[in-house]
């Protein structure tokens, strides 16, 4: 049992593999974060927990002659707003009068052998070991009752959190900040870590070190955003990849979020991360209740590398289903842009026979009179003048070619020049009196509406139904403005969420793919229904460098997706080998974003080996270990590996940016092999030892001109 509860001082104590989580009950009253950290054996927990008086930090009234007492000192793990603590709450709730005080008290505790699911939004799964805390606060003013969920996963370093508010009076409130997590850390030396980009620019990674005040990150365009990933974390001073402690968090949630950091005058720091409170209000009438997404928190004591290797593991294993096929495609977007027809397609997907690529997915354009991007979203009807036989005949061309079908959709969308709204203006998201505002010329269909989401749901299924298709490509291209009320960006994920479980348990073998423009959505909710996300609308090579590193410090590779594109790159322009196209493309769900037919014969044959190679890698990739092992920011190279389970089957990517005349030794160091286990590389046959291969490490090559790949592939052999 992960869970321990000390009766004598009032304290649970939260066990994960390497690391201890404290909460104690401040004089039966007060629920306090004590501790996070390393693995504790303590015997007496209580000495954790200390108060001291301060000026200007007020005390509740049964403390009125003990002012060392004050909620602006206490360390909390749900802090609410206005009845003694100044920093950030964690929850406000208002009330008819006007006040969003609440006073949250503890009431009871529970320990649940079963990992309880969230209402109407994905959660991670139980591993077979995990134990869940439920401690119940209650305000007995207006009987607001708060349980906090933590879930510990016994076996690793995680805990997962998440918050029910329940309105157990007779007024209505309204719930007006709810956080999924919150605590407060012991002191403030830290770095602090985020994930930030933009279209074509997704997840680098930026540290700076951590400042008194708030520290925020945010999102209010009813997405996770491509500018900021919901995940940050804090980092000590002397953390690298390697050593140090990290305090990783990731909220599993597609919409508007925040995470916050705040820095207090005692140089305690307090995090959390929940659902954006910007412009959001959720009325809860009497015995209703409001339930927020659940986030992930993730400690390791062994550097960053450690942290992602438990994200990746804990993903793989609770979040993602297992049981799809993730093919290698050939994607037409940037073969063909929206200017195809069936006998351009029958070219394309004619040449893609015999090399090994297993499903092509024909992207936007196929519907409506869509032959730009002004028109026919929401039209899901196919396009007779550039597909004569259908999509059908799509289908059969592919088939006919040893190759399965996969079809682009933008689900979430409408056109103003689509049949769809001329028939149902009511249905695109906008402010009573005020024009459209419009992106990409669309505009998003309401989801907080069920009668859109079933129509979405109809709409998609009867296509589906008509054609045989084993792959879907879901895009969502803009972001969400005119919200009309505060309850309509967290309405929006909902139905969004109810459409994918709809969709996902009635087709449960179409694999999804997501995309937003990318990577505007990946966050752990969007994988939970699509397994695998479009990485970045940036295809070259190089910068994909950048945004798979990022990416890779939460999303295990098995998420991302990267295809080999044309060049010179139609995003950058520059002009990279196709090998290392292929080995930045290989690393991820695999893929070429080409017309086959513009491949000369040398790169068939490339293509050929390419997806040889990887179907091998493709089963290793799923059952890995992803070490980072040289870093593009900052740097001019970039080197990665996948290191099996059992440690016998290793993968090392490398990529040298720009070369230089020099002829310099250069040693790549591997990391998570056996010392004493003999590696032999598959191709030379050169035979190392695991210790030598980390500690000593390879000799790189000189490098014959800029943007250099290289694929190293070593297995163990018996001596
Ligand atoms: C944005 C996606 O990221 C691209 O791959 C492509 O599908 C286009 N949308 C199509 O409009």
């Amino acid at each position: 049992m992960a869970i321990i509860y000390h009766v004598k001082s009032n304290v649970f104590q939260l066990d994960g593999k390497n690391s201890t989580y404290l909460i104690g009950v401040y004089d039966n009253k007060f629920v306090t974060s004590l501790y996070y950290g390393k693995k504790l054996e303590i015997l007496k927990p209580e000495r954790l927990s200390v108060i001291r008086e301060l000026g200007f930090s007020p005390s509740p009234n049964d403390y009125f002659y003990q002012r060392s007492v004050s909620l602006d000192t206490l360390p909390q793990e749900c802090p609410s707003f206005g009845y003694g603590d100044f920093r950030i709450p964690a929850i406000t709730i208002e009330q008819n009068d006007g006040s969003r005080c609440v006073d949250l008290r503890y009431k009871s505790y529970e320990i649940l052998s079963e990992k309880p699911q969230i209402t109407g939004m994905p959660s991670l799964r139980d591993d077979g070991n995990c134990d869940t805390l439920k401690i119940t606060l209650k305000d007995e003013l207006t009987s607001v009752e708060v349980d906090l969920y933590y879930n510990v996963y016994n076996d690793r370093d995680v805990i997962t959190r998440h918050m029910v508010i329940r309105n157990e009076g007779n007024e209505e409130v309204r719930v007006t900040k709810a956080m999924s997590c919150s605590f407060d850390l012991r002191d403030n030396n830290f770095n602090f870590l985020q994930l930030v980009g933009t279209h074509c620019e997704e997840r680098h990674i930026e540290t700076t070190p951590l400042r008194h005040g708030i520290t925020k990150i945010e999102s209010r365009r009813t997405s996770s955003s491509h500018m900021l990933n919901p995940f940050m974390a804090l980092l000590r001073k002397d953390t690298t990849e390697d050593v140090g402690e990290v305090y990783g968090i990731n909220l599993v949630y597609s919409g508007s979020y925040e995470g916050c950091i705040e820095v207090d005058q005692r140089h305690t720091t307090r995090l959390q991360m929940g659902i954006s409170s910007f412009d959001f209000e959720w009325p809860l009438k009497a015995k209703e209740q409001f339930e927020t997404p659940e986030v992930v928190m993730v400690y390791s004591a062994n550097g960053l590398n450690a942290m992602s290797l438990q994200f990746h593991d804990l993903y793989n294993d609770c979040l993602l289903k297992k049981h799809y096929h993730h093919p290698i495609v050939v994607n037409n977007w940037e073969a063909t842009y929206f200017g195809f027809d069936e006998e351009k397609l029958d070219k394309l997907v004619g040449a893609a026979k015999g090399l090994g690529i297993e499903t092509f997915v024909l992207d936007d354009g196929w519907f409506g009179k869509r032959n730009n991007d002004e028109c026919s979203l929401g039209d899901w009807i196919v396009n007779k003048d550039k597909l004569p036989n259908g999509l059908q005949g799509v289908a059969d061309i592919c088939k006919k070619n040893g190759l399965k079908f996969g079809l682009w959709f933008e689900p979430e969308m409408i056109s103003i020049d689509s049949d769809l709204y001329r028939a149902h203006p009511d249905y695109a998201i906008a402010l009573k009196g005020r024009e459209h505002l419009h992106s990409r010329c669309q505009m998003v269909l309401d989801l907080s509406r069920k009668e859109v989401c079933d129509y979405v749901i109809k709409a998609m299924s009867d296509v589906i139904d008509n054609v045989d298709i084993s792959y879907i490509k879901w895009d969502f291209n803009r972001n969400i403005t005119e919200t009309y009320s505060k309850q309509l960006s967290h309405k929006y994920v909902l139905g969004l969420y109810y459409i994918l479980e709809t969709l996902t348990s009635k087709y449960p073998n179409i694999m999804i793919e997501g995309c937003s423009g990318g990577g505007g959505r990946f966050d752990p909710a969007m994988l939970y229904y699509t397994p695998q996300i479009w990485t970045s609308d940036d295809s070259d090579a190089i910068e994909r460098l950048f945004i798979q590193y990022g990416t890779s410090l939460v999303y295990p590779p098995t998420t991302m997706v990267g295809h080999v594109s044309v060049t010179p790159n139609h995003q950058t322009g520059r002009v990279t080998p196709f090998k290392t196209r292929g080995i930045v493309a290989m690393s991820a769900n695999f893929g070429y974003e080409l017309n086959p037919q513009v491949l000369s014969e040398q790169e068939r044959e490339l293509v050929r080996q390419q997806t040889h190679e990887y179907k091998h890698l493709r089963k290793l990739i799923y059952k890995s270990d992803f070490y980072r092992l040289r870093s593009p920011f900052g740097g001019n190279d970039c080197a990665w590996s996948f290191v099996s389970k059992n440690k016998n089957d290793v993968y090392v990517m490398y990529v040298r940016i720009l070369n230089a005349a020099t002829n310099e030794f250069d040693w790549l160091k591997l990391k998570g092999l056996h010392p004493n286990r003999i590696y032999q590389n598959v191709e030379t046959k050169e035979k190392f030892t695991g210790s030598e291969l980390m500690n000593a490490g390879i000799l790189l090559p000189r490098h014959p001109y800029d943007f250099n790949g290289l694929m190293y592939h070593f297995k163990v052999v018996k001596e």
